[in-house]
């Protein structure tokens, strides 16, 4: 297969390419190299998929060719948007409407157009929850953002379903659930507390570090992303990809001092506004529409991306 991947330079669209390039597939890989964070980290995992089958294509989806570009793909898997719940109010939600719902209605302008595609994947998030009232939370949940974030990746879910209904784009909306692993984004929780601990630096907890999050390791979403390009049948809209546990921020850092064999220091500060207390998602729709379910738990997935940092 011929796979599009959107956003191919960051933390899961790398692992995206380089899992489908093992497995055979070509991938055509687009990426703007956005500034959110550093540049240098984005060329490092392009480096990794310097290699025969693929092609990259650095440029905004807001500017680019694509009919041409989606007309020559079997699949496509669009994961490139602005992330981060916390940093997006004030004056960046600019940033966000353009990276998250701008680029993937021309994205789904330009499937509309390609009519041999055999799927069209848009990575939404469980922040389109908010707080919800019922755990584990299933997709029949009334979505509820509480950040803007979560509202520009509401939006563009909404878009993915409504090509679908109108145009038959064959596309299907996973909803993940807090990512970790290597090659996690440096603003993410695992990220700063690994750094901050070999650096023997305090850790900045937001509020009372009793929030919970259902982690997802990125390997067990990438097993999902492939199984929905691989399986030809009709799949639902929307399913949750949740790791299965959740856990605290203090777990976690009881975990990270365990794996690092290091004492922290916390620094609580204010918790943040558009972060909610707990996320915990079904994975029940994908168990039983893509035989997909969790394959790794929290603390041998953080002892993996604290070893991938450590040969870095
Ligand atoms: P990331 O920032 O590492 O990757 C996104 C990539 O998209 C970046 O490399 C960026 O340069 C690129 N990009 C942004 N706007 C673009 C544009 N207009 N045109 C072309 N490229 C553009 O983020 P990530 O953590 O890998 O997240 C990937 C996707 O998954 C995002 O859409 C995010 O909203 C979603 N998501 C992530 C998580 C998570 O926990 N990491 C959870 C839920 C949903
Ligand atoms: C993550 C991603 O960043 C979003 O892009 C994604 O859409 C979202 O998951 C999702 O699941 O939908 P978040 O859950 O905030 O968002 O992930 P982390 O940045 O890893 O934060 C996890 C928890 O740790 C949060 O409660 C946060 O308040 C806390 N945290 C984070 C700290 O206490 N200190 C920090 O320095 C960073």
């Amino acid at each position: 297969m011929k796979v599009l991947i959107t956003g191919v330079a960051g933390f899961i669209g790398s692992t995206a390419a380089e899992k489908l390039l093992d497995l055979g597939n070509d991938v055509v890989g687009i990426d703007a190299i956005t500034d959110y964070y550093d540049q240098s980290i984005k060329r490092r995992n392009l480096s990794a998929l310097d290699r025969d089958g693929f092609t990259f294509i650095e440029g905004d989806l807001n500017e680019l060719p694509l009919a041409e570009i989606v007309g020559s793909v079997d699949a496509v898997v669009h994961l490139a948007g602005q992330p981060g719940v916390r940093s997006s109010w004030g004056a960046d939600f600019g940033i966000y409407t353009r990276a998250n719902v701008d680029a993937t209605q021309r994205l789904l302008e330009a499937a509309k157009l390609g009519g041999n595609l055999r799927r069209f994947v848009y990575a939404s998030s469980s922040s389109i929850y908010g707080q919800a009232d019922v755990y584990p939370t299933d997709e029949t949940m009334v979505p509820r953002p509480f950040s803007p974030y979560g509202v520009t990746k509401l939006a563009g879910e909404h878009l993915t379903s409504l090509y679908r209904e109108n145009f038959g784009v064959p596309s299907v909306s996973f909803r993940f659930f807090t990512v970790y692993g290597p090659r996690q984004r440096p603003d993410m929780a695992f990220s700063r507390f690994l750094t901050a601990a070999e650096a023997g630096s305090p850790i900045t907890v937001y509020g009372d570090g009793k929030q919970i999050r259902d982690f997802t390791f990125v390997d067990d979403i990438v097993a999902a992303l492939i199984a929905s390009i691989q399986t030809s049948g009709e799949l639902p809209p929307v399913m949750n990809l949740a790791g299965g546990s959740s856990v605290s921020v203090l777990e976690v850092l009881d975990t990270i001092s365990s794996v690092t064999g290091r004492e922290l220091k916390l620094d609580f500060q204010p918790a943040v506004d558009g972060d909610v207390v707990k996320t915990g998602g079904s994975s029940v729709l994908a168990r039983s529409s893509l035989s997909w379910s969790p394959t790794v738990d929290v603390a041998s997935g953080i002892a993996r991306q604290y070893a991938w940092m450590s040969a870095l």
